[in-house]
């Protein structure tokens, strides 16, 4: 079986739709801290397969070592870990603790293992900061963290370099994403509104639905084309793909290294007006929106090279940023009722 942690959570739950569609049997565990047990009905609707579905914090090393004891796991996909960028600020041990402990509590297990277990890391092109060149390719240097979440993620490469050399046979992809955006198909799964969003997009499609009277950009005065950030919007379903590939990579002993690193992007840059535009494009309503300060801690520009994830993991995006756009306002009309 294959383990997803955190596989009840927006990219994970993508993630087991697609493992499920390449005929993996998949094995969801999650604490539900950031999702709902109804993305289980979701990710069979989408999927047609029902996973095993277990909740559970992966702080307990208990319950870790029973579940390991109980499932034949033959690879692991990692999810699980709190991402809220700002919060992680406010609550440092929080996120140390769990994203951490979580992580070492796998690695404890995979180390008992009979056979090296395949690991796939969900990481973050949080940890290249403001890079000197763009676009961005595994290469860059990884620069000191932004906030405490970032660093989750720089000092879980870390660790992970460090077990693929002491456990022989230990093969390990690290994916680092640009920006994660969109639903499925189905609409059957999608980015769960779970309080005030943080993120551009979901902001978006709240404030087209009428939650918020508007939009607010943070900031037009960047040295960019039109004075606004720009990342590299990816869909969530390309995105999942990748995961499904980098796994059976391992499985099918392709890995050429014991660590390897891939950006997961489109390639391209998109600005926030431009996706603002888009939204405008794909759903034929203006957005209500003002520019606003700056926020603390954005970088100028983030979009990745994707020669490596093209050309060694074999894998690219399809999916275009109206397509992605157009889902993630789909889906928030089913959430919102309004279809
Ligand atoms: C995108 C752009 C904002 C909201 C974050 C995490 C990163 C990763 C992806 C986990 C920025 C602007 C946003 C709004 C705005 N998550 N914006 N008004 O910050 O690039 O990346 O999510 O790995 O680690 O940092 O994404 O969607 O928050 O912001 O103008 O109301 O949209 O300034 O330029 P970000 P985002």
């Amino acid at each position: 079986m294959i383990l997803v942690t955190g596989g009840l959570g927006f990219i994970g739950s993508h993630t087991v739709v697609a493992l499920q569609e390449k005929g993996h049997q998949v094995l969801i565990v999650d604490d539900l801290s950031n999702s709902s047990v109804e993305v289980l009905d979701g990710i069979e609707t989408a999927s047609g397969i029902r996973p095993t579905f277990i909740e559970l914090n992966l702080q307990n090393s208990t319950a870790v070592s029973d579940m390991f004891q109980h499932y034949s796991i033959t690879g692991i996909i990692h999810f699980a870990a709190f991402k809220a960028v700002g919060e992680s600020v406010q609550k440092p041990v929080a996120y140390y603790q769990n994203n951490l402990g979580s992580m070492l509590n796998l690695l404890a297990e995979v180390e008992k293992a009979a056979s090296p277990i395949p690991f796939i890391f969900s990481s973050s092109c949080t940890v290249y900061g403001e890079a000197t060149e763009l676009p961005i390719n595994e290469n860059a240097p990884v620069q000191p963290a932004m906030s405490p979440y970032g660093n989750t993620k720089q000092i879980g490469e870390e660790i992970l370099i460090d077990t693929v050399n002491a456990i022989d046979g230990f093969r390990v992809i690290a994916l680092r994403y640009f920006n994660p955006i969109g639903a499925h198909p189905s609409i059957a799964i999608g980015e769960l509104p779970l309080g005030k969003p943080q993120n551009l997009v979901p902001f978006i499609t709240q404030t087209a639905a009428g939650l918020y009277p508007k939009l607010t950009v943070f900031g037009n005065d960047y040295p960019t084309s039109d004075g606004t950030n720009v990342r590299d919007y990816i869909h969530v379903v390309d995105l999942a793909e990748a995961h499904v590939v980098a796994l059976e990579r391992i499985l099918e002993s392709r890995s050429t290294e014991a660590y390897e690193v891939f950006n997961l992007g489109t390639g391209k840059g998109s600005s926030v007006l431009e996706v603002i535009q888009s939204f405008e494009r794909v759903s034929g309503q203006k957005l209500s929106y003002d520019i606003g300060a700056r926020r603390e801690g954005d970088v100028i520009a983030a979009y990745a090279d994707t020669t490596k994830a093209n050309t060694v993991l074999g894998w690219k995006t399809k999916r275009s940023l109206d397509e992605a756009i157009a889902s993630a306002w789909k889906w928030e009309q089913k959430v919102r009722k309004l279809l």
